[in-house]
């Protein structure tokens, strides 16, 4: 089924008539302080199936779950003393956690993927937790694009991509932040970063009082299902850690130079740089370029999270 998709301003108007698509199980899109999210109820089978549907996702590769507070994603998820320690020391904010479902939580099968755990998340977005407030249920919500391709962080990627497959699309201006959040698996025993993100790893280690495992994708662990393989595609190839670049590519700058046909962040200013990412590969992605050549980036704080995913943009399609 498709939809004449409305793009409304996240305004109280707005908001109910998106929690009231909510209702009916249909999908709208929202902004949060990472990127732009596609929601569905998550308690609702055919809403989430619809989710991955409309993303063209594999069922194997589970879905964040959204919630206004740690009231309300304790009634989803168990939250042990560390997991408690983190969600009050980085709740609201970009930093997702990978927990143990409660047992006989009504949440869909689907949204975990046949995992026993259940990724939970409180954005720092006082319009997001107005329209989870709203909903009055826990919203599974993926990044708001086609899988495998960039993700939004404007309204306007949002209606490119999945023009009339959402109700709405509540357009709350650019994200803040523009990378997705940090994910963090603490389901069994030590925690595992899954995915670097909008909460640095430092600052998570600092937290903890130690340094934190990565997955280790090689031996194709089951718990990281969407950390492997090529993701956050422009239509053309990127390729990292550009010094030079050829009359046709588009140089992805980072810091001060001339030649940047756009630059994360002239000031090699990390925060800057992430807010640009994605809004950057998409004007490149559409001008009239061959190939997008990226400068590199320092592997520290949001840099990690940046790198990340031009790592992942850089991987050849199979
Ligand atoms: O910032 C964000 O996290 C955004 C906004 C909308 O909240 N959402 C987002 O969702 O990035 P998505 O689906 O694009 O990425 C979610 C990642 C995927 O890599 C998925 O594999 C992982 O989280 N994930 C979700 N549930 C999981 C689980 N139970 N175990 C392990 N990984 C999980
Ligand atoms: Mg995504």
């Amino acid at each position: 089924m498709t939809y004449v998709t409305q793009t409304c301003a996240l305004e109280p108007e707005g908001i109910i008539a998106a929690a009231n698509a909510i209702k009916e199980g249909k999908l709208i899109a929202f902004p949060t302080e990472t990127v732009y999210g596609l929601g569905a109820d998550a308690t609702n089978d055919l809403a989430v199936a619809k989710i991955f549907d409309v993303k063209g996702r594999p069922r194997f590769n589970p879905l964040i779950v959204h919630l206004p507070d740690l009231e309300s994603a304790s009634t989803i998820a168990i939250f042990d003393k560390k997991a408690e320690n983190l969600a009050r020391e980085f709740w609201p904010g970009a930093l997702t956690l990978v927990l143990p479902r409660v047992v006989g939580t009504t949440l869909s099968l689907l949204v975990s993927a046949g995992l026993p755990t259940v990724a939970v998340r409180i954005p720092a977005h006082d319009g997001a937790r107005a329209f989870l407030h709203a909903a009055g249920c826990p919203i599974a919500a993926p990044s708001a694009n086609r899988s495998g391709h960039i993700s939004p962080t404007i309204a306007q990627h949002v209606s490119e991509a999945l023009d009339n497959e959402v109700v709405i699309i509540l357009d709350g201006g650019p994200c803040e932040i523009g990378v997705e959040s940090t994910v963090l698996d603490l389901s069994d025993g030590d925690p595992i970063l899954l995915r670097p993100g909008g909460i640095p790893v430092e600052a998570l280690e600092q937290a903890l009082g130690h340094t934190l495992a990565t997955l280790n994708v090689e031996i194709n662990n089951p718990r990281g299902p969407g950390m492997v393989g090529p993701h956050y595609q422009p239509s053309i190839p990127l390729r990292l850690d550009a010094t030079t670049f050829r009359p046709d590519e588009a140089l992805l700058g980072f810091g001060p130079t001339e030649n940047a046909t756009l630059n994360l962040s002239e000031k090699g200013n990390l925060q800057e740089a992430a807010a640009n990412l994605f809004a950057h590969l998409h004007a490149l992605d559409q001008g009239d370029f061959s190939a997008i050549a990226a400068m590199s980036v320092p592997e520290q704080g949001l840099g990690r999270a940046i790198n990340d995913r031009l790592r992942r943009a850089a991987v050849p399609e199979v």
